[in-house]
């Protein structure tokens, strides 16, 4: 085999190498190429990679702040990222963040909304820019969204009246109610009258006050409460507030008449506040709801409606206009008894804060 044989191979493999080795480094040179180009990751922001939009109402009470903080850490672990706005408890100013993430091209929009009926109009939106929307901890109210994730909520309300039974099963009843623009206080709201209906009708229990709290504020809780017991010269029996800062909010009002540790109230949200209450005998329960499983979950399924993946839920909830899908954790009531191996063992809240 001659010399000019063995070069001209030389000269036809060096050329074959170096147009092979040209072909691949350089994707957009050969669009024509079969061959997946595998892109460096830190060149372009993969589009595999899934942003999440995180619409909040607001971070006002203590629980929102770790549903942020919880949902952006489990989101993350599954390789998604996460774009939080968050709306202070501002109606045009949620729209107007949710229009935001819609226009960055969020993969999916979770939204905490503010007001269940005028959301409605975000869900509209997200869906022609071909987006989905899942509802998290409060359901939107008369839109078409694609899946709901919360809490029993009906079942909070039972848990703090049957609590509340058991210590007061005859008396004055005062319902320091949510905020009427979040369907969750109408839902907490009809689970205390589960209960309390029957000794209602039996005349055992009477219900001397019952309002919304606006916005939830403790401020607006206090009015309502002061008004309560101005309106009953003070002789109430027991107060089932919708959550733990509107039971705060009540108690100062009980303080001032000095009934506070007095007249049993009841919370819900497991706040530190509430937990130290409850030790110090000033509280007699709250609903522990376990924030990291409902935000742990609500990523998981985010994840997969971004993936485009079919949900399979086992609970259905009518929204008004559809029965959407939804997954529904169970809530668990906490007082002096099971405060240790609940809101304390889970590390909701150290024993130390607690009990300092
Ligand atoms: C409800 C929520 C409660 C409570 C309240 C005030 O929708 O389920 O946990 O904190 O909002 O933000």
């Amino acid at each position: 085999m001659g010399r000019v044989y063995i070069r001209t191979r030389l000269i036809v493999l060096t050329l074959a190498f170096v147009f092979f080795v040209t072909g691949c480094v350089g994707g957009d040179i050969n669009p024509e190429s079969k061959a997946p180009m595998k892109v460096p990751k830190s060149e372009t922001p993969a589009k595999d990679q899934i942003t999440i939009g995180f619409s909040m109402d607001t971070l006002k009470e203590e629980r929102w702040l770790k549903d942020r903080d919880l949902f952006k850490e489990e989101a993350e672990k599954l390789g998604a990222k996460v774009k939080i706005k968050e709306a202070d408890g501002d109606d045009t100013l949620q729209i107007v963040q949710a229009e935001e993430l819609i226009s960055k091209g969020v993969d999916v929009l979770v939204v905490v909304p503010f007001n269940a009926e005028s959301t409605a109009s975000i869900v509209n939106k997200a869906h022609t820019a071909g987006i989905k929307v899942i509802s998290y901890d409060r359901l939107i109210k008369n839109a078409d969204i694609d899946l709901y994730i919360s809490f029993d909520n009906e079942r909070v309300g039972e848990l703090q009246a049957e609590a509340m039974t058991m210590l007061v099963p005859k008396g004055k009843y005062v319902y320091i109610g949510g905020a009427e623009t979040d369907n969750n206080a109408h839902l907490f709201k009809k689970g205390v009258f589960n209960i309390l209906k029957p000794s209602i009708e039996s005349g055992d229990i009477t219900v001397v006050f019952d309002q919304w709290t606006e916005n939830w504020t403790p401020a607006n809780a206090y009015s309502n409460m002061a008004a309560a017991l101005g309106a009953n010269h003070n002789q109430v029996d027991a107060v089932i507030a919708a959550n733990d800062a509107t039971a705060g909010g009540a108690i100062k009002a009980l303080e001032l008449q000095g009934l506070k540790g007095k007249i049993p109230i009841a919370g819900q949200d497991a706040e530190l506040a509430a937990a130290k209450r409850i030790v110090e005998g000033t509280q007699i329960m709250t609903v522990y709801k376990p924030i990291r499983t409902l935000a742990k979950t609500a990523a998981e399924l985010a994840v997969k409606v971004a993936k485009g993946e079919k949900i399979e839920t086992d609970r259905k909830v009518n929204n008004g206009k559809i029965e959407v899908p939804s997954v529904l954790l169970t809530p668990i009531a906490v007082d002096k008894l099971n405060i240790d191996e609940t809101i304390i063992k889970d590390g909701f809240h150290s024993r130390e804060e607690v009990y300092q």
